[in-house]
């Protein structure tokens, strides 16, 4: 019998840590499946689902540029994909594809199971305002913080998120100016300044003493984000690793309706960060 297909598609993907990630997920939890990295044609992204879904294909992830693409072509959606207007996991079970979310939920994991940081009662400040905050805003607002604020450079898009989202919770959106009166316990990057090797544009004074500084980015040396931080007096850093192993479990999950221990594979990858010399998203899986 052919084994169960699975891969991730993008455009780049040779940096892709996911076929190690489910590999290594699907032989500790007895999985008979394979795991690939597929890079799709920039304007070739459903031929190259459909093609997978032929060759026995069950799912898969994707990555950049093809999210919204991904959104597109699902069959039904989750409502966490539908909130975040974007697909990072694709499931194909009879005729359906089905299309889900798991980024934000990643997150979560990581911030409250592996960084035991509880975000109840939390001051949050999410910066940036475009698909990698879209897809985090709705699970951050289920764990009840005091407060979310999305700090953009051009505050119109975080306007936008704002009018979307506030019926769920506290939500408010401002541009980085407005930011130097308030202080938070919990600061998010979530744009891709890094990049650019900058960092956004944010007054120091934003940290409460023992803050955590979370970046969704990841790369060998601390990012430019949580280099700032650090120079503002924050002892409290972690990049997006754990972030991307936590949505490959939920993924996974997903898929196989098994969750695949995680907190071993992330301190791997940590250990392991300095081969991988370029800055990644959590977008570029
Ligand atoms: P993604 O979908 O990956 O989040 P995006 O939609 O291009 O990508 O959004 C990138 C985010 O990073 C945006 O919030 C962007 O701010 P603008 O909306 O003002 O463009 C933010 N960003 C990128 N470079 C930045 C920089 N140098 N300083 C501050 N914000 C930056």
């Amino acid at each position: 019998m052919t084994l169960d297909q699975y891969a991730v598609i993008g455009n780049p993907i040779s940096h892709s840590r996911s076929p190690r990630i489910h590999t290594i997920f699907a032989q500790q939890t007895n999985q008979s499946m394979a795991y690939s990295a597929i890079l799709a044609p920039l304007d070739q992204f459903k031929i190259t689902v459909m093609q997978l879904i032929q060759q026995n294909g069950r799912g898969a992830n994707v990555t950049v540029p093809f999210k919204l693409e991904a959104y597109q072509i699902a069959t039904r959606l989750t409502e966490r994909a539908s909130l975040a207007q974007a697909v990072n996991t694709l499931k194909f079970e009879n005729d359906e594809i089905l299309g889900d979310n798991t980024d934000g939920i990643g997150l979560i994991h990581d911030i409250t199971r592996n960084l035991a940081v509880n975000l109840a009662k939390k001051r949050i400040l999410l910066i940036g305002a475009g698909g990698a905050s879209r897809g985090v805003i709705m699970p951050l607002l289920q764990q009840k913080p005091i407060r979310l604020v999305v700090a953009n450079r051009t505050f119109e898009k975080a306007k936008t998120l704002q009018q979307q989202f506030e019926c769920y919770g506290d939500i408010t959106a401002c541009n980085f100016d407005n930011l130097s009166n308030q202080v938070f316990d919990i600061v998010i990057n979530a744009t891709s300044a890094d990049l650019q090797n900058t960092f956004p544009d944010i007054p120091a004074c934003i940290f409460a003493e023992d803050s955590l500084a979370y970046d969704m980015m990841y790369r060998a040396e601390p990012t430019t984000f949580l280099r700032f931080a650090q120079r503002c007096g924050v002892s409290r850093l972690a990049d997006g690793i754990g972030m991307l192993v936590e949505q490959a479990a939920e993924s996974f999950y997903v898929w196989r309706n098994v969750y695949p221990e995680t907190r071993s594979i992330i301190a791997m990858l940590k250990s392991q960060a300095h081969i991988n010399e370029s800055a990644h998203k959590n977008q570029i899986k």
